[in-house]
């Protein structure tokens, strides 16, 4: 095992070095102060997920998770959007008013295994369901499908207890290819633009959540306990 304490106390000198005033500093300050509260965030929701997978695993012989991704907002994107939203660039600003600094995308086999996790975190003292967007019963106008929650969880730190926003998007595995594969596509010059293609891909979207539903349904059919 790799201890990073070198790193982190690089990152430390070498922004120390670069920062030409207390203002710049502080401003550095709070934003490694921020990105690490929301890394917590993510560390805890994750956490969470996994023992859910470990405990449907030893009791049902199957995880309902197939995999984890998890991200963090990048710089340049976070002041790209509070600019876009006419919001003041400041940590408390981001820290008020966007919702998708952490973000956790949780990749299932099936559409059930969705909302089971979706009421697993709900079910959670303390966590706080901030909000909901079902892009599965009602998807985009792309043809995109999801289900998008904001919850809230407390992270604890020297100073005490903070709370952080995280985004949990939850498809299946057929969600998530044409999300991939349409995310890739939309920025090729032209497709924006070309009803024809953005029909295909929401075709494609409907044929995808056929299969979904009759793979949900074999399963339903093999397997009748309601957990399982
Ligand atoms: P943003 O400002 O983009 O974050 O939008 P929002 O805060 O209104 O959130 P929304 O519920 O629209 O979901 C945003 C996220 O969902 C995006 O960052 C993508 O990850 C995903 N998403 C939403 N719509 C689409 C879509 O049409 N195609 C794909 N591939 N992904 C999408
Ligand atoms: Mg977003």
């Amino acid at each position: 095992m790799q201890f990073n304490n070198e790193s982190k106390n690089n990152i430390m000198e070498e922004f120390n070095k670069a920062a030409d005033s207390d203002e710049v500093r502080d401003i550095m300050q709070g934003f490694l102060s921020m990105q690490h509260l929301y890394n917590a965030g993510i560390k805890e929701v994750k956490t969470k997920l996994e023992i859910l997978d470990g405990e449907f695993s030893v009791k049902y012989d199957r995880n309902p998770i197939h995999h984890i991704e998890h991200r963090l907002k990048k710089p340049g994107s976070i002041i790209e959007k509070l600019k876009r939203k006419g919001l003041d660039v400041s940590v408390e600003s981001i820290r008020n008013n966007l919702f998708d600094i952490a973000g956790i995308r949780v990749i299932c086999s099936y559409i059930d295994d969705i909302y089971r996790i979706a009421d697993f975190l709900a079910s959670q003292d303390d966590i706080e369901i901030i909000r909901v967007r079902d892009y599965i019963k009602n998807p985009k106008p792309s043809g995109y499908r999801s289900l998008h929650l904001v919850v809230k969880i407390p992270v604890f730190l020297f100073g005490g207890k903070e709370y952080v926003y995280v985004e949990v998007q939850i498809r299946t595995i057929a969600m998530d290819f044409w999300a991939s594969l349409e995310h890739q596509l939309k920025y090729k010059s032209g497709v924006k633009d070309s009803p024809a293609i953005l029909e295909q891909l929401r075709e494609c979207s409907c044929e995808i959540n056929n299969i979904d539903v009759k793979m949900q349904n074999i399963h339903k059919e093999l397997f009748n306990d309601e957990n399982s």
